[in-house]
């Protein structure tokens, strides 16, 4: 099992989160890489696939958008994912999370947690205080998830 952490980023806050979530996944040799350097032939039955994106316009970026439809065409039969966002805290915010772990999971990925969003202070950021190290630990139930589900499927 191995997990790759996938963002997409315009500012640079998605890109924090994606690693601090690598970060938190080390033992499983996460990698955080843009959306644009994924390769299809990367992902394998058993590994764990965590895609995050800014919201934009109340939905994940262009680049998430067209990834996660090949990622569709190609099929996650067997793949563990988890999605999140980095979001404005606003009352109307939209949202990319929930509409990446639908689409993950209609492509057949077994979602291990639920979507989450993290959180920026402005357009260009920076993250809110902690949000980093909530991303740290949010990976470490992700892994604990991950390694439960894979006890789970040997049974
Ligand atoms: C074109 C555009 C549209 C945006 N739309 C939303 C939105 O609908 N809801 C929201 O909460 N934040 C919205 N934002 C703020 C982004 O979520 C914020 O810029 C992002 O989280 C920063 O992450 P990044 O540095 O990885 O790009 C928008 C930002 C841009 C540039």
């Amino acid at each position: 099992m191995k997990a790759l952490v996938v963002y997409d980023s315009g500012f640079g806050n998605t890109k924090s989160i994606a690693e601090a979530i690598a970060a938190g996944l080390t033992s499983l040799q996460a990698k955080a890489i843009p959306v644009g350097q994924l390769r299809m032939e990367d992902v394998a039955v058993g590994d764990l696939l965590v895609i995050g994106s800014p919201i934009n316009g109340w939905q994940p970026t262009q680049k998430t958008m067209e990834t996660l439809a090949n990622l569709s065409r190609r099929g996650l039969s067997g793949i563990m994912a988890a999605a999140f966002d980095t979001r404005v805290k606003l009352f109307i915010h939209g949202d990319a999370a929930k509409k990446i772990a639908k689409t993950l999971q209609e492509a057949g990925a077994i979602l291990i947690a639920k979507p989450m969003p993290f959180y920026v202070k402005g357009t260009e950021g920076p993250l809110l205080d902690g949000e980093t190290a909530r991303a740290t630990a949010w990976a470490e139930v992700l892994l604990a998830q991950a390694r439960a589900q894979r006890t789970q499927r040997s049974a």
